[in-house]
Order: C-alpha cells, then sequence, then structure tokens
C-alpha cells in the first residue's frame, strides 16, 4: 500500500530566483498538505550524507556543492500516494524534458539546478523527512 507523506526541499537555485513563493504557492495549489516546513541552509556533510546514495556517481562532487552553495527550504508534504503523485507533479529530472506546467519545467534551469527534489519511495521519504524533522511522527 502506498503512503501518503513524501519530502521535498526546494533548491538553492530557485531560492536564489525568488520562486520560493510560487513554488510553494503551486504546492498547496496541487493539493499537496503542508506538514511541516524548514527554511535552512545545508552543511557539506550533512549535504554528502542526504545524497551519499549517489556518492559514486560523476554528478556527487557538484551536487554537494550546489545544495550548500545556498539557503534550501525542507517540507513534509500529506497527499493521497504522496511519493508518485509529486514526483509526476514536479517532472522529470532535467528540466528540459519535465512535463509542462510542472514544477521542474516552471522553475527548473538545469538538470542540477532543477528547482525541486522529491522523495522516491514511502521509506525513502521517512528517512528524509526524519533527516529535517527530528519530531518527524508529530508532522504526520
Ligand atoms: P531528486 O532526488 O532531487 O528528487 O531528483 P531525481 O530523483 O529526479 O534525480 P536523482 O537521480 O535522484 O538525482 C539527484 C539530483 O542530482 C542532480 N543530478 N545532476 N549533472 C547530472 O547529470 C545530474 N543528474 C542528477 C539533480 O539535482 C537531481 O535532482
Ligand atoms: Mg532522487
Amino acid at each position: 500500500m502506498s503512503g501518503n507523506t513524501t519530502f521535498t526541499m526546494i533548491k538553492p537555485k530557485a531560492v536564489a530566483d525568488g520562486n520560493l513563493g510560487n513554488i510553494i504557492a503551486k504546492i498547496i495549489v496541487g493539493n499537496f498538505k503542508i506538514k511541516a516546513l524548514k527554511y535552512t541552509r545545508l552543511t557539506k556533510e550533512q549535504a554528502m550524507k542526504f545524497y551519499s546514495v549517489h556518492s559514486e556517481r560523476p554528478f556527487y562532487n557538484d551536487l554537494v556543492k550546489f545544495m550548500t552553495s545556498g539557503p534550501i527550504i525542507a517540507a513534509i508534504l500529506e497527499k493521497e500516494n504522496a511519493v508518485d503523485e509529486y514526483r509526476n507533479y514536479i517532472g522529470a529530472t532535467n528540466p528540459a524534458e519535465a512535463a509542462k506546467g510542472t514544477i521542474r519545467a516552471l522553475y527548473g534551469t538545469s538538470i542540477e539546478a532543477n528547482a525541486v527534489h522529491g522523495s522516491d519511495s514511502d521509506e525513502n521519504a521517512i528517512i528524509e523527512g526524519s533527516f529535517f524533522f527530528s519530531e518527524f511522527e508529530r508532522f504526520l
């Protein structure tokens, strides 16, 4: 059975471009309920840990550098079938390939600076949400 919770980040470039409000509004319009939200900045150690699954990939070092380059938003979202619904809503990893009207198509500027993160499984939604919100269960 699919869960009702996912986790998102609004990435540094989208925040720096002034698209924070637009993206939060778009999340709400998509009927994702914001259960917790934090404006923060990742340390290098945090970014390395968050993306450790990609540590062998060629883009890992650049990704860590990018994700620590400025403030981000971290948020826990609720909707039925949240993980799949949100990944459809944000669009493909590469904004150039993302469907029209999706968050990445609208606000992403490159495959790296693709505006937002979305968890890829129920299990990772819990792991990633817990990474930013120590009392994760309280927000469900
Ligand atoms: P995310 O985890 O951020 O929701 O994105 P995703 O599942 O669609 O993509 P994933 O394969 O998990 O990659 C994580 C993030 O790494 C950056 N990336 N850069 N330069 C590159 O070729 C490349 N490929 C991926 C993106 O920021 C991507 O979201
Ligand atoms: Mg991913």
